[in-house]
Order: structure tokens, then C-alpha cells, then sequence
């Protein structure tokens, strides 16, 4: 599967959402990733759908809607109609994963699904035909800036290995904590997919830190 860099605009200047846009375009990136939180599936409250409709307008890069929503199947249509390209959710968050999946392929966008540190693969079995991108977590969502959650790699290997048996096709997403340091476990486990927010946006230099993730990859 082919790598995949998405810089999370949670780490970002929400005053000038444009400009910071372009220069996660200039950094070559291929995704940027978009959470949205709703104060009830995590404490923290980030930004909702028009908020994404009005970046559509600034950028053209592909966006990786993370929902951290309690039943996220309501905001589907929102969030296809804000031209989101990825829609993941969690498996947590709603009673009906199977056909909130369902929901998001057939609204045209690409679905993903996603599980906390403290849910097991098995919670995911299910839907793994269906989707087009697993979300391992490596924090507990919410807050950018935590420390990587090793235990998660287990999971990332085993979501890995299941693609290989079944002839399933799906990237691998790993989210939170990860840095120079901790991306190449990540890679090595599976995964194909890296978010990075205070990483990324700590540097001055755009640009250079996203080079410095993908040197890691090959170190
Ligand atoms: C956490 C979010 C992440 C966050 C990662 O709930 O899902 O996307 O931006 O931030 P860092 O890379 O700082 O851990
Ligand atoms: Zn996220």
C-alpha cells in the first residue's frame, strides 16, 4: 500500500484555516487530516461540517475526516455535501457501524473505520469487507500532544495480517503520537497511513518536518 502522509490541521492556526491549508499542500502531503469532535464522544469540541465545506473552497487536497461523534451516521450527507473524500468512524460511537458504513459508500465518499486504544480488532471483523481505511488509534482521542500507545501496534499487525488472509485492500491509519521516533513501528507493524499534528506544526518548517517523517520511514 502506497504511504501516505496526512498532517492533522488539529495542530493548526483554526484563525487562518487557508493559509494553513497551503502549506500542508506545499509540504506534498497527500492527505490532511480533519477531526471532528463533539464534546460527548470526547471532552473536546473542534469544528463541524460547514467548518470543512469552507476549507473545500481553499484547498484541493484530499481530506481525511476523523469523527469523533456520537452516532456519526447523522452527519453523513453533511459531510459528503462539505466534499469530504474519507469519512472514518468509530465503532464506539455508534450502534449501527455496519450500516453507517453503508451510509458513507453510498454517499460517495471513501469509508473508514476506527478503533480506541482500550477496543479490541475483533470489534472490527465485521466491517473490514466493506471499508476502505482502518483507523488504529495510538492515543486516546481528544487532545492533540499525547504520548504514543505502543500496545496499538499488536493491532495494527493484526488488521495487517487479516487484509493479507482475506484479500481485503484497505489502508492503515495510525493516529496520535506519531513522530520520527514512533512512525517506523508503525510502518513496520502495517500501517501505511500517518497522521501527525504537534509533530508537524511544532516545526517552522512544514515542509522539512514532513521530509523528516518520510527520511524515518527509510532510516
Ligand atoms: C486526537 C486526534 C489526532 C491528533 C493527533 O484525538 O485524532 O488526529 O490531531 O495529534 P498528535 O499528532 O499531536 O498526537
Ligand atoms: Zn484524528
Amino acid at each position: 500500500m502506497s504511504i501516505k502522509i496526512a498532517p492533522s490541521i488539529l495542530a493548526a492556526d483554526y484563525a487562518n484555516f487557508a493559509s494553513e491549508l497551503k502549506r500542508i499542500d506545499e509540504t506534498g502531503s497527500e492527505y490532511v487530516h480533519i477531526d471532528i469532535m463533539d464534546g460527548q464522544f470526547v471532552p473536546n469540541i473542534s469544528f463541524g461540517a460547514d467548518v470543512v465545506a469552507s476549507m473545500r473552497k481553499h484547498s484541493k487536497l484530499v481530506f481525511d475526516c476523523h469523527l469523533m461523534v456520537v452516532d456519526p451516521e447523522r452527519y453523513v450527507d453533511a459531510f459528503a455535501q462539505a466534499g469530504a473524500d474519507i469519512m472514518t468512524i468509530h465503532v464506539e460511537a455508534t450502534k449501527h457501524i455496519h450500516g453507517a458504513l453503508q451510509k458513507i459508500k453510498a454517499a460517495g465518499m471513501k469509508a473508514g473505520v476506527v478503533i480506541n486504544p482500550g477496543t479490541p480488532v475483533e470489534a472490527l471483523e465485521p466491517v473490514l469487507n466493506l471499508v476502505d481505511q482502518v483507523l488504529i488509534m495510538t492515543v486516546n482521542p481528544g487532545f492533540g500532544g499525547q504520548a504514543f500507545i505502543p500496545e496499538a501496534l499488536e493491532k495494527v499487525s493484526r488488521v495487517a495480517a487479516i487484509r493479507d488472509e482475506k484479500g481485503y485492500n484497505y489502508d492503515i491509519e495510525v493516529d496520535g503520537g506519531v513522530d520520527n521516533e514512533t512512525v517506523k513501528a508503525c510502518y513496520q507493524a502495517g500501517a501505511n497511513v500517518f497522521v501527525a499534528g504537534s509533530y508537524l506544526f511544532k516545526a517552522s518548517d512544514l515542509t522539512a518536518q514532513v521530509q523528516t517523517l518520510r527520511d524515518a520511514l527509510n532510516d
